[in-house]
């Protein structure tokens, strides 16, 4: 069975086939389809972005499709980035851009708690979806440090450790972060739905 990974992020796509047990499925991602317009993501919520993904991208294909979106909510922010977290700082804006306006949004804040937040969709080919989630709380620090994983990974610092995310690396993200408790999830309760 082909299962599709609806992302042209990269590093998304690494660590999803990193930190999920795929078993007997074959593997592919959004690049394999360059055919396939990206697919527009217009919901009011994480959840409602995933579903739409993962449903069009298996409609479009013809094969299973997961997919996930996630966002970073600062609490002080009242939830901002959130949903937005891609075009934070406007339509065709960069990592480094992002970075940048939530330093200033966050400029003399006390308050730097934090949870990037994710939901995963799985779709079959009929349209049948079913989804999971994951949180990983932590705080905003004031400067950029450390140059692995993506986003706002130099800004994150997870609960429990001092570092943030791009100084941690990959070994301990995929084990700890929104993603990979979602996908844990994903591997406890999708076993029998992709089995049928
Ligand atoms: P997407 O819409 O799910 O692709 O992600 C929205 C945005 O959230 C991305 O462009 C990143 O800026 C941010 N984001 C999502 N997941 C992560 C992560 O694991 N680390 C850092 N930033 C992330």
């Amino acid at each position: 069975m082909k299962l599709v990974i609806a992302t042209r992020n990269a590093h998304k796509l690494e660590e999803i086939k990193s930190i999920f047990d795929f078993q007997h499925l074959e593997v592919l991602s959004a690049f394999d389809f360059p055919e396939i317009p990206d697919v527009i993501e217009d919901g009011n919520t994480l959840e409602a972005n995933a579903i739409k993904k993962a449903v069009e991208i298996s409609k479009a294909t013809g094969c299973w499709a997961m997919a996930d979106d996630s966002g970073l909510e600062v609490n002080v922010l009242d939830g901002a980035p959130g949903v937005y977290s891609a075009r934070y700082a406007g339509e065709q804006c960069s990592y480094s851009d992002n970075n940048k306006k939530l330093l200033r949004e966050l400029m003399g804040k006390k308050d730097r708690s934090a949870q990037f937040c994710t939901v995963i969709a799985l779709s079959d080919p009929e349209g049948n979806v079913k989804t999971v989630s994951g949180k990983c709380h932590g705080l905003i620090i004031d400067e950029l440090r450390g140059s692995t994983g993506f986003g706002y990974d130099p800004l994150f610092v997870p609960e429990g450790y001092t570092e943030t995310f791009a100084e941690l690396g990959s070994e301990v993200k995929n084990r700890i972060s929104h993603r990979a408790q979602a996908l844990q999830k994903a591997c406890d309760e999708w076993a029998d739905f992709i089995s049928r």
